[in-house]
């Protein structure tokens, strides 16, 4: 079996993180969202995967993943031009895919769930045309939904308005090779793309049985910034082996809980309250850095608070005096605070980022 990711897709609701990074490259952990997807799959005993990607982000997987050896995967490009659909995104991988069945999994999802019994059912029961994963959610408009008559899915609706059922599917699918003339059958939505709803209807009208594989743990559609934050949260809780104190802890500083640092990092004066991974060559002075905090490479915090956040990769965060909460900060961003006059504030951030300042 094969399996293909849609990273391709425009990533509106991270913007401006997006402007510079795929959403699918975004550090949770200090590990990309989509590292933890090629791990799950590559768990399931599958190793060829095709990564769907656009124009835009082609280079950037490419310059993370490389051809997925170090990840003991192959993985294969395959460019979608537009983001014409999630229909359209598996049309862009028939030829990588052959007569196979495969997986499709979208990107930006985090499923936590072992997926190895999901994969099994659908190897044993070979008159299904399509397994996909589904789970009760309170939201269920903001997702595709199933209708389910016992393990049958009989119905398949892309973010009703009126939802007929609280079963989200959650971006984790099974298909046979006949996916494809279900969405030879299928016209654009009202929104101008080819649905993977709209395919899958198709088969459950014309062809084999469609079964749904029901999930009750933790996962996340990481969309919005406060989703990964949430993840964040999540997969630093869940990490219990991976914690080591790779770089230096001056006498002064306390560390408290897991908390990983990495090679040349320095913790001076500081209060580090864990679960917190800290990455290579970090300066952290005077600082108090509180749980599920995630800071990449070459940072530097000093005279400041932080917690609850991300911080990507040569960030610079100093004399603040408030406390930076719940936030997630692009690469190379700098924060400070100083005794300048006129007393203000001066801000320089791109379009769409979003600054707020509690009184
Ligand atoms: O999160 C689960 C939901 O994901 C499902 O319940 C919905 O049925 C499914 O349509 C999808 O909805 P989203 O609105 O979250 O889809 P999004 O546009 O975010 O795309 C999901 C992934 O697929 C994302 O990694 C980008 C990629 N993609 C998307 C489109 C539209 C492509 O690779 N090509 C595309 O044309």
């Amino acid at each position: 079996m094969k399996a293909i990711i849609l990273c391709a897709g425009k990533g509106t609701r991270l913007r401006p993180l997006t402007y510079t990074t795929a959403k699918h490259l975004i550090p949770v952990a200090n590990k990309p969202v989509i590292l933890y997807t090629i791990e799950k799959i590559k768990s399931a005993g599958i190793t060829n995967i095709g990564i769907i990607v656009s124009p835009e982000n082609r280079e950037d997987f490419i310059s993370a993943l490389g051809d997925g050896s170090q990840h003991g995967v192959k993985l294969t490009y395959i460019l979608q031009e537009e983001p014409k659909g999630l229909a359209h995104a598996v049309l862009m991988a028939k030829d990588f895919l052959g007569d196979e069945d495969f997986m499709m999994y979208l990107g930006d999802n985090l499923i936590m769930d072992d997926i190895r019994p999901f994969v099994k059912e659908f190897e044993e029961k070979k008159d299904l045309s399509a397994l996909i994963m589904l789970s009760p959610v309170q939201d269920p408009s903001r997702f595709g939904i199933a209708v389910m008559e016992g393990n049958r899915i009989v119905k398949t609706i892309e973010k009703p308005k009126e939802p007929p059922s609280n079963l989200a599917i959650i971006g984790l699918y099974l298909f046979r090779k006949d996916i494809f003339e279900g969405i030879a059958n299928i016209k654009p939505s009202w929104r101008g793309e080819l649905e993977i709803t709209d395919a899958i209807d198709w088969l459950i009208q014309n062809k084999g049985t469609v079964e749904g594989h029901i999930i009750y743990g933790w996962w996340k559609d990481t969309g919005k910034p406060e989703d990964l934050i949430e993840a964040n949260h999540k997969i630093l809780d869940d990490i219990i082996e991976e914690f080591k104190i790779e770089g230096t802890v001056e006498a002064s500083s306390v560390i408290q809980g897991r908390v990983s640092i990495g090679k040349n990092s320095e913790v001076v004066n500081s209060v580090i309250r864990g679960p917190v991974i800290i990455g290579d060559n970090c300066t952290i002075s005077n600082a108090y850095i509180g749980p599920y905090t995630s800071i990449g490479n070459g940072v530097m915090i000093e005279n400041c608070e932080i917690e609850n956040s991300i911080v990507m990769d040569e960030v610079k965060i100093s004399n603040l005096s408030f406390r930076i909460d719940s936030s997630l900060i692009g690469k190379k961003v700098e924060i400070v605070e100083n005794d300048g006059k006129p007393k203000g504030v001066q801000i320089i951030v791109g379009d769409l980022s979003k600054v707020v300042v509690s009184r």
